[in-house]
């Protein structure tokens, strides 16, 4: 594209286009980066500069850009059938093909999906489901949710409601009332020095801990469900220590309590399991999943609901939920043919003993760099908390280190004081190595 005709669309960018998550007063100052192809794990913007994206669109591009197979199937589905509902006894072959394929892949237990059209839909869906449920079951009283701090699930009312983070709830007078928030294992971040010198083992036990006395204070009988992310994504990768995870979990099963796993980042191989649930043998009542369900080729989400849930809501009768989109039939076409990729390409198995681990080695090698506080990584996922201490940034580390590292190609996202990288699955180790010279690279620019 020509530099006049990227200067008309960015002023009618500015002019007209609210984007989300932006600073817009500064992004019009700056022009806005428009991107225009992608192919694997590289993407080119309207100057014709090629960019390694290190995190995988927003932590969903799983089988990198520019797969023809899923156009086609995309394409075929839309000329037969564009479109038809799933509402009132009727629905199309792709969302059944769908449903099916995901209740063979997911935990045992968790046959049954309702089909959403994003991860923010799925969590909305995860919470009405529970309150149906305890409804069904007679314990109406069973309405607060409690979630974590750091802890990011989406933009509804109530899944921004979930969300742990004071940036995406103070701007909107948020959380509403009954959501609560435990701590999240997350350590380093913690303003208690003790606390900041326990092991990260303990530190997790004192989370639990934390999270009981919650509920105990509250009352059991008044928790429908806790919501937690295997791995905290946009809240800064945060990785759970040993044992935390199945204990939040017992608690719950103590007290009744429904545990939702929000696998919206972590279903679909990015840590080297289909389910992140299965590799801490979670067995939750439901997950919810969108991003690498389609890897981004079309807005799709999906919740898994365990048997006896949904057994459960189907006694009670006529279940008043659902979107326009829910299995629309070419969104359910795409996480065919996505899934059809990760499965034939035997993805999760790449990442689960092969690029994984070499991701992981290339990262943790950065621990005791000067400008690195902690590393904290799984599968393909990973984080570097930053340290200025020379004082040479103004204002937050994360963005001004990803704004540097996307001048020498590679996009890495920040957040806070660190960055997070987690790149499509397909993700080669030359290309693992091409990631890490440019975080390196700015990393000693900070040093
Ligand atoms: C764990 C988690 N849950 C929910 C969401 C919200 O998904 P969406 O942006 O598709 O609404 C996200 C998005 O990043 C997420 O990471």
């Amino acid at each position: 594209m020509d530099s006049a005709a990227l200067q008309a669309l960015q002023r009618d960018d500015a002019d007209h286009h609210l984007h989300p998550f932006t600073p817009h007063r500064q992004m019009r100052a700056s022009g806005t980066h428009v991107i225009t192809g992608g192919d694997g794990v590289y993407l080119e913007d309207a100057t014709g500069r090629r960019m390694l994206d290190g995190i995988a669109g927003l932590w969903c591009v799983n089988v990198g850009y520019g797969r023809s197979e899923i156009v086609d199937a995309v394409e075929q589905q839309m000329r037969q059938l564009a479109y038809y509902c799933s509402f009132f006894n009727s629905t199309t072959e792709p969302a059944i093909r769908l449903a099916t394929k995901l209740a063979r892949l997911a935990p045992p237990g968790l046959g049954h999906v309702f089909f959403t059209g994003s991860g923010s839909e799925s969590n909305e869906t995860a919470l009405k489901l529970v309150r149906g449920y305890h409804i069904a079951r007679g314990q109406p009283r069973r309405t607060k949710v409690i979630a974590r701090r750091y802890a990011y699930h989406g933009v509804g009312l109530g899944s921004t409601s979930l969300t742990g983070l004071d940036t995406c709830l103070t701007p909107f007078g948020l959380p509403l009332p009954g959501f609560l928030h435990a701590p999240a294992p997350h350590r380093y971040e913690d303003p208690d020095p003790k606390r900041r010198a326990m092991s990260p083992e303990d530190y997790g036990a004192w989370c639990v801990d934390e999270t009981r006395k919650l509920i105990e204070a509250e009352g059991p009988d008044t928790v429908a469900a806790v919501f937690a992310e295997p791995v905290q994504g946009a809240g800064g990768v945060i990785v759970p220590p040993a044992g935390y995870l199945t204990a939040l979990r017992e608690l719950c099963r103590e007290h009744g309590i429904l545990f939702v796993a929000d696998e919206v980042i972590t279903a679909f191989g990015r840590l080297g399991g289909w389910f992140a649930s299965s590799m801490w043998s979670l067995e939750p009542d439901l997950i919810s999943t969108a991003k690498g369900l389609s890897s981004g080729y079309l807005p799709i989400g999906a919740v898994m609901v365990r048997d006896e849930v949904a057994e459960t809501l189907h006694d009670a009768g006529y279940l008043a939920h659902g979107f326009t989109y829910s299995g629309h039939p070419a969104t359910c076409a795409a996480a065919l043919a996505n899934l059809g990729i990760i499965e034939r390409e035997n993805l999760v198995g790449y990442v689960a003993d092969d690029i994984g681990p070499y991701f992981q080695a290339k990262l943790q090698a950065f621990a005791g760099h000067p400008a690195v506080g902690e590393v904290r990584g799984l599968g393909l996922i990973g984080a570097l908390e930053l340290l200025d201490n020379r004082g040479k940034v103004e204002g937050p580390l994360g963005p001004w280190f990803a704004e540097r590292t996307r001048e020498k190609g590679v996009i890495v996202r920040g957040i806070r004081n660190l960055i997070a990288v987690s790149p499509p699955l397909v993700i080669t180790k030359p290309e693992v190595d091409e990631l890490f010279a440019a975080v390196s690279a700015t990393l000693d620019e900070l040093a």
